[in-house]
């Protein structure tokens, strides 16, 4: 009788223990974000978008940037500067990562120290950046994963382009190019970003899907420039070296395209043989769009850095309590000498 008694309140015990368990614990059954696809939404809450808003008159929002060196990420922490002049109440520090991934986890730590209300962060690279955005959406922060990603589902939403789409673009526009050129083969050269990046490697997927149209357009070399033009000085240098015969350059981004066409230059290379084809399009007058409207790049496509997104769906969030989509996509357009002057104005370009 006693053994029964003892069971019974060990029973009850259990189920108490469970039932507790069950209400502190955050949801975890998100659904990661489909790469490519249009708006999704999420099926389940995550933890840190489950509860109800607090109403502050004060909100902190941390900006975690990879590198601010580069004038398109430049581009994107003003935008968000902007953005948030529109919300007195909200204040957003800056951290720049100088394109360190341990200075960028270092830079969340730190964000997660001050008692931030909402982290947005585009990552230098993926995997090193994970952990710390996990542990800040962990603790009930709200984290915005701005244009390249990071892995798993540990975060509110992500906001960017469609970066296969584009590099698929770009392919398909090569695959043309060559034919209405006669190129058989049709020789492309290119020029990688940082590899641990997600956009690198869905850039470089995409063209490659791009082309098979196209059996004559054949990739004869690739490199990694990381991104940055100073870097792809040397690299396009020595690839033009290695490989005589360069029908087309694909750049992954806009300034690893144009420091190709100067090691094209230097090197006495008749640059109106050559397509140039870069990536972002910035409306500035260093940048890719009015670079084709110069007849120096052949096609750029519009890489929209989401800031102002960013700072929409952080009120959203903060102070709507909306439960956000888990990726939101952002529209590219292809920029050709037949469009870029459009394209400029329409982008704002000064
Ligand atoms: C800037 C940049 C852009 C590129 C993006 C990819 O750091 O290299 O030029 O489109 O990052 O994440």
């Amino acid at each position: 009788m006693k053994t029964v008694r003892m069971f019974a309140f060990l029973a009850l015990l259990v189920v108490l223990v469970m039932t507790m368990t069950a209400c502190v614990a955050p949801a975890t059954t998100t659904t990661a974000p489909a790469a490519g696809a249009e708006v999704a939404a999420t099926e389940a809450a995550p933890a840190a978008d489950a509860q109800a808003p607090v109403k502050k008159d004060k909100y902190l929002i941390g900006m975690s940037q990879a590198n601010k060196g580069e004038p398109w990420r430049q581009a994107m922490n003003d935008q968000i500067a902007a953005a948030a002049a529109a919300h007195p109440e909200f204040e957003v520090v800056f951290a720049d990562a100088a394109q360190n991934n341990a200075k960028q986890v270092a830079d969340v730590e730190n964000f997660i120290q001050q008692g931030i209300d909402l982290l947005i962060i585009s990552p230098n690279e993926a995997a090193p950046l994970t952990d710390v955005v996990a542990k800040a959406y962990d603790k009930g922060i709200p984290v915005i994963v701005l244009d390249r990603k990071v892995n798993g589902d540990k975060y509110t939403m992500w906001i960017g382009a469609d970066n296969q789409l584009i590099g698929q673009k770009a392919g398909e526009y090569i695959a043309t190019w060559c034919k209405d050129q006669g190129h058989t083969p049709c020789n492309v050269i290119e020029i990688r970003g940082l590899e641990g990046a997600t956009p690198a490697k869905e850039r470089g997927d995409g063209f490659r899907a791009g082309i098979a149209g196209n059996p004559d357009v054949t990739i004869i070399a690739s490199q990694n420039a990381d991104w940055l033009r100073e870097k792809a000085i040397p690299v396009s240098q020595a690839m033009f070296q290695a490989n005589p015969v360069v029908d087309v350059v694909y750049a992954h981004n806009d300034p690893m395209g144009e420091a190709a066409i100067i090691s094209a230059e230097n090197a006495k290379i008749d640059l109106s043989k050559i397509a140039f084809v870069g990536i972002d399009a910035l409306p500035t007058p260093d940048g890719g769009i009015k670079s084709v409207m110069d007849g120096k790049l052949t096609v750029t496509y519009v890489y929209p850095t989401g800031g102002a997104q960013a700072i929409d769906w952080a009120a959203k969030i903060l102070e709507a309590g909306e439960k956000p989509p888990a990726t939101v996509v952002l529209e590219t357009e292809e920029v050709t000498k037949d469009n870029a002057a459009e394209l400029y104005q329409k982008y704002g370009g000064k």
